[in-house]
């Protein structure tokens, strides 16, 4: 497929689950750690390649409100690799202007974390070109039931829409397509309102083996998928006139 076709059917937005960094690093006989940290290398190279084809937002899944029940170490790793990586992972980021969000309930985070991810979200607010959500202590029911409980508070009725933006991506384009690595086959309570009509893609490969052409491969079939939002081929036909 040429460049071209991929470029004119350029997700707006795409989401990934980062999944298989685990067994990345055991199936090499090292700690899991080891697969977090090549993970952390992979999701900057992807996210480059990203902006760089013209993708405005990505959501990554770094870690869920169910990942915060790992094993004490493995959870103290992953907070370490944030406190030294996460700054300077985002900074790579900078030539794309991406204005860097973090999504899911913070406070669950030890204080110090927080406070680097908020001094990331600070520094990135200046940017206005590109979008970049990290998921942090997130979990999609969480989320709803937080925006809801907003909605019940304030004594306002909710519509599909106001919904939406009381959501943590509120005002940002749905994932048009959403790729999980590592061989499973579920949304594991991921942006589970915002996903309502994204295209699902699935690889067999563990996250920190997935390479930009796996990406390419990806936007790709994304390109070739016909998107009917429920409606019939020849309704898409009429509105596209
Ligand atoms: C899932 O693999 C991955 C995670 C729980 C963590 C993903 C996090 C990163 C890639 C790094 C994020 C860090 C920063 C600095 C943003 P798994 O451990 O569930 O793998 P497994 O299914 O093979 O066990």
């Amino acid at each position: 497929m040429s460049e071209n076709k991929i470029i004119e059917r350029l997700p707006k937005h795409i989401a990934i689950i980062m999944d298989g960094n685990g067994r990345w690093a055991k199936k090499r006989l090292m700690p899991r750690l080891k697969g977090h940290q090549q993970g952390v290398s992979r999701m900057v190279g992807l996210l480059q390649y990203a902006y760089k084809l013209g993708v405005d937002y990505m959501t990554v899944y770094a870690l869920s409100t169910e990942n915060l029940n790992r094993p004490k170490e493995e959870l103290a790793g992953l907070y370490d690799l944030i406190r030294t990586q996460f700054e300077s992972a985002m900074a790579q980021l900078d030539k794309y202007e991406v204005r860097v969000k973090i999504i899911g309930d913070v406070s669950l985070l030890p204080k110090d974390v927080q406070e680097i991810v908020q001094k990331v979200e600070k520094k990135t607010e200046k940017f206005t070109g590109k979008g970049l959500n990290v998921a942090l202590a997130y979990g999609s029911r969480a989320e709803l039931v937080r925006a809801v409980n907003q909605a019940i508070e304030a004594g306002e009725k909710l519509t599909e829409e106001s919904l939406s933006n009381l959501l943590y991506t509120g005002g940002q384009p749905d994932p048009d397509l959403v790729i999980r690595t590592g061989k499973e086959k579920r949304l594991s309570n991921f942006l589970l309102y915002q996903s309502a009509y994204a295209e699902l893609y699935f690889s067999d490969k563990m996250f920190p083996e997935f390479l930009d052409e796996d990406l390419q491969k990806a936007i790709e079939d994304y390109s070739n998928r016909t998107r009917r939002f429920g409606k019939t081929d020849e309704q898409r036909r009429e509105e596209n006139l």
